[in-house]
């Protein structure tokens, strides 16, 4: 496909530093554990959304704030070694984004995530209409959701981490992507498509609160699951810009939420279209 053909995403999100430890069990409130070394990895819901899409394929661009500091222009370098556009991301005074990301032996998680700059992104002058798709989450200002529902017709927003949500807002997104938690805040019958995301589950699409598809993940052994809801959201939209078939496209998200399961951190394991098909072509 020409460059010129290739369909266009803009992925409206947070981009973080993730610092991970590890530990046998996760804490539960008031306790003290023992972890590993910490690690510092390239993160956040928008950044990891990015860089999968680009992985697949997907011209990409990031609309994202980062702090002026070296973490931020990290995170960038990461991004655009994906094949992510980078250009429409903005500068703010308060700090990169860090995402505190606990994993315990089974490949759990628990993540407790400080904004900074992405709490100031702004979209005054982003212009969304070279995009055939808008992936969006909600790390992001609130107002920044209702108006990226208000300015484009093909907004799939991921509501993660869950927060409240206008109606309407919802009711103009093209695809609503929650996971099962998320899930319960929402008003599925009011929803044309909705797709709820279950873990080693797999996942089940409902228009207005009747099952449209749904299949079941492929059996892998998980090392590390942060991250694998956001390959998940990005193989969905790749599906969705080539409109293939709901249960298509389920199956393909499932599939790369799996694979990226497979190695540490959020962006360590991210699929290619290929490693895909490749995948469900050995399971069909
Ligand atoms: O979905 C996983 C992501 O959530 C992590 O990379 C972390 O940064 C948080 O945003």
């Amino acid at each position: 496909m020409s460059e010129s053909a290739r369909p266009r995403a803009a992925v409206v999100g947070a981009v973080n530093t993730d610092l991970v430890v590890r530990c046998d069990a996760l804490p539960r409130p008031g306790e003290t554990v023992l972890a590993g070394d910490v690690e510092r990895l390239p993160g956040g819901k928008g950044g990891n959304q990015a860089a999968a899409l680009a992985t697949l394929g997907v011209h990409t661009t990031v609309v994202s704030c980062v702090g002026r500091d070296e973490l931020g222009e990290w995170l960038l370098a990461t991004l655009e070694a994906t094949g992510a556009d980078t250009s429409l991301v903005q500068r703010s005074a308060r700090p990169t984004g860090t995402a505190f990301i606990t994993v315990d032996a089974a490949g759990e998680n628990e993540i407790v995530v400080s904004r900074g700059a992405n709490a100031d992104l702004d979209l005054a002058h982003v212009d969304l209409d070279p995009f055939n798709l808008v992936l969006a989450q909600m790390e992001v200002p609130t107002d920044v959701v209702d108006e990226l529902a208000r300015r484009t017709s093909t907004l799939v927003l991921n509501v993660a981490p869950a927060r409240p949500v206008a109606a309407a807002t919802l009711r103009r997104c093209a695809v609503v992507i929650a996971n099962e938690i998320e899930a319960q805040a929402l008003e599925l019958r009011e929803l044309a498509h909705c797709i709820v995301t279950r873990g080693s589950r797999g996942a089940v699409h409902y228009s207005f609160g009747e099952v449209v598809a749904e299949v079941v993940a492929p059996v892998v052994d998980a090392i590390d699951t942060v991250g694998a809801g956001d390959v998940f959201c990005a193989a969905y939209a790749s599906r969705y810009l080539t409109h293939d078939s709901p249960e298509d496209s389920l199956r393909f998200a499932v599939t790369a939420g799996a694979l990226a399961t497979l190695a540490r951190g959020a962006q360590g394991s991210l699929p290619t279209t290929e490693e895909v098909e490749q995948w469900l072509a050995r399971a069909s």
